[in-house]
């Protein structure tokens, strides 16, 4: 089997998949960008925009470069034109039901080979999205963190299912071709990083919710006590509270243990639609930036 990987598709232009589109892009890759509407889509070009000059301002990108990128990247509404990416990263809302089905869908849609199916998912097992299709082995976890194009871990994950020439392909791309830094972890809800990063936030809500400090307090102690590059708070608004919710739910369905489970007020301010940076308005106020 070739381990490079020449076309890639994302699914999503979202928060999350607008930046693996970002990334996939300025490594060299001919990226399609799947979303629900062209609105959606609009929007996640409009990211993905700000986001190449927001690098290029910051001296991480040259003009020739982000031009070249920009003109590998292509929108479209019509899950078909996926047929003949060979590596598609599925990073949708961190629903499984819309997951299982896409995944579903897709694999009617992709004609190549040895295509690799990934998934960005925080906290759905891969197993589900693996037997929502005729070609479990193909599938894989490939966990990005946010922002993207600044972070440079990818954890990878393979079901019990997954043949090892998909995670070597996968490995390959990840390390090589996006230069990003892999690890390897199980199919268990969280994997790494959220097992050990959400309980925290949560702990960081359930103090405010307790009065024990306020927001600023919470996050400023993170910050200057112990040299973290944010707060608890200002991080779970970067991550998006419908998110965080939703990883907490799915770890909680799993482990039934207290410290995952959701307290009131993030289910309150997920009703109330503030759902942090991307709303406009979180445990922060973003509406003037
Ligand atoms: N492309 C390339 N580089 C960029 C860039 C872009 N679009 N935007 C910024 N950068 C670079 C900057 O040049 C800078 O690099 P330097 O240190 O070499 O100068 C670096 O990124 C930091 O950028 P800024 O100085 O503009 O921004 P800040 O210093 O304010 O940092 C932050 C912002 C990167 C968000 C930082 O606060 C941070 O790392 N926070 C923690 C984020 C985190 O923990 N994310 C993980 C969330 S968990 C997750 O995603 C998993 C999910 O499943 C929930």
């Amino acid at each position: 089997m070739r381990l490079a990987v020449n076309s890639v598709g994302v699914v999503g232009a979202g928060l999350m998949g607008s930046g693996i589109a970002e990334v996939c892009a300025r490594a060299g890759m001919n990226v399609l960008v799947g979303e629900l509407t062209s609105e959606a889509a609009a929007s996640g070009r409009a990211r993905i925009e700000t986001s190449f000059d927001r690098a290029m301002r910051k001296g991480k990108l040259e003009r020739h470069d982000r031009d070249d990128a920009l003109g590998r990247l292509s929108y479209t509404v019509d899950l078909d034109e996926f047929a003949d990416r060979e590596l598609v990263i599925e990073a949708i809302a961190e629903d499984e039901q819309l997951k299982v089905d896409l995944f579903s869908r897709l694999d009617k849609v992709l004609t190549w080979p040895d295509v690799v199916l990934a998934t960005n998912t925080s906290s759905v097992p891969i197993m589900r999205l693996a037997m929502a299709t005729s070609r479990p082995g193909r599938v894989i976890g490939m966990h990005f963190f946010n922002p993207v194009p600044v972070l440079s871990l990818v954890e990878l994950i393979p079901s019990l299912l997954t043949e090892p020439a998909t995670v070597e392909r996968a490995r390959t791309f990840a390390a090589e071709t996006l230069g990003k830094v892999v690890v390897n972890a199980q199919d268990r809800t969280g994997f790494v990083v959220n097992a050990l990063l959400i309980p925290y936030l949560l702990s960081a809500i359930r103090m405010l919710e307790s009065g024990a400090a306020c927001v600023q307090d919470i996050d400023l102690s993170m910050v200057l006590g112990c040299a973290h590059p944010m707060g608890p708070l200002r991080l779970a608004d970067l991550i998006g509270l419908d998110t965080m919710k939703s990883i907490a739910d799915s770890m909680y369905r799993e482990f039934k243990e207290q410290r995952y489970a959701p307290p009131p007020l993030l289910l309150r301010m997920v009703d109330a639609g503030l759902y942090g940076r991307k709303s406009g308005r979180g445990f922060y106020d973003y509406s003037a930036s």
